[in-house]
């Protein structure tokens, strides 16, 4: 099980380090859950600093797709290293809708991320037209197989992916227990199509879209939900980690 939490474009540095400081004391040792935290690229190191000694990792939101040069404003997966990341969020459905995010783009990252020893979050999920419509599976296969294209099971324990349907993201709105597990099922096949049985049975698959301590523990004990990835509970130490007891419940 791992539980992350995608701190979005929110806590400037005084409060990132308040809120890294306070997670770690509201999660306190953990077993059987990996937990992460993904603040704001400014505050990584200061957070880093603040959970350092604790088993929480620390991920970034985004990186660019090379290492370095001239492209004004972005940061590179060594960069994230540098600043001791493990993680990185790719292809969040907030980065393909505002920021031009493409699975092509997507895929370049996942293969830079894993070639610096991070671990990428590959965010996949459908639109509500998606879903009212019943291509969701298709959706979220086409995004899968091209984001993940030509990534071998060399690095096997160095892969999450997190199942995000656009509609349940921010809005209250959750997918029901039965849908989470049902895509994620589907994205099961996939993986196991793709990396085989032994890697791809392993591979975390995250549900998130508005999971909170009061609906954890129901998706978190269906089949393949392997964890969280937490907006805006996360936000909240107290919240947090209570989804994180919520992951060792199961
Ligand atoms: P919420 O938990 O706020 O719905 O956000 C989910 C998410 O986008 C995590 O990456």
């Amino acid at each position: 099980m791992l539980v992350a939490g995608n701190w979005k474009m929110n806590t400037d540095l005084t409060a990132a380090r308040q809120l890294a400081s306070a997670v770690v004391s509201a999660v306190g040792a953990t077993s059987g859950v990996d937990v992460a935290v993904c603040p704001p690229y400014v505050s990584l190191d200061a957070v880093f600093s603040a959970v350092h000694g604790s088993t929480i990792r620390v991920g970034a939101q985004d990186m660019h797709a090379e290492d370095s040069g001239a492209f004004t404003g972005a940061i590179s997966a060594p960069m994230l290293r540098s600043v001791g990341c493990h993680y990185v969020i790719l292809g969040h459905s907030e980065r393909r809708e505002y920021f031009g995010e493409t699975d092509a783009s997507v895929n370049a990252k996942v293969h830079k991320a894993i070639a610096a020893k991070l671990v990428p979050i590959v965010c996949v999920g459908e639109r509500l037209e998606d879903r009212d419509a019943g291509v969701q599976n298709d959706v979220v296969s086409a995004q899968l197989k091209k984001g993940l294209e030509d990534v071998s099971s060399a690095w096997p324990s160095g892969l999450v992916v997190a199942y995000e349907p656009v509609w349940a993201i921010g809005t209250g709105r959750t997918a029901s227990p039965e849908q989470a597990e049902a895509m994620h099922g589907h994205i099961r096949g996939l993986l196991v199509d793709q990396f085989g049985e032994e890697i791809g049975r392993h591979i975390f698959i995250l549900y998130g879209g508005s999971v909170k301590p009061g609906n954890a523990a129901e998706l978190f004990s269906r089949n393949d939900v392997d964890g969280g990835l937490i907006g805006g509970a996360a936000l909240s130490a107290e919240d947090f980690a209570a989804i994180v007891r919520a992951a060792e419940g199961v």
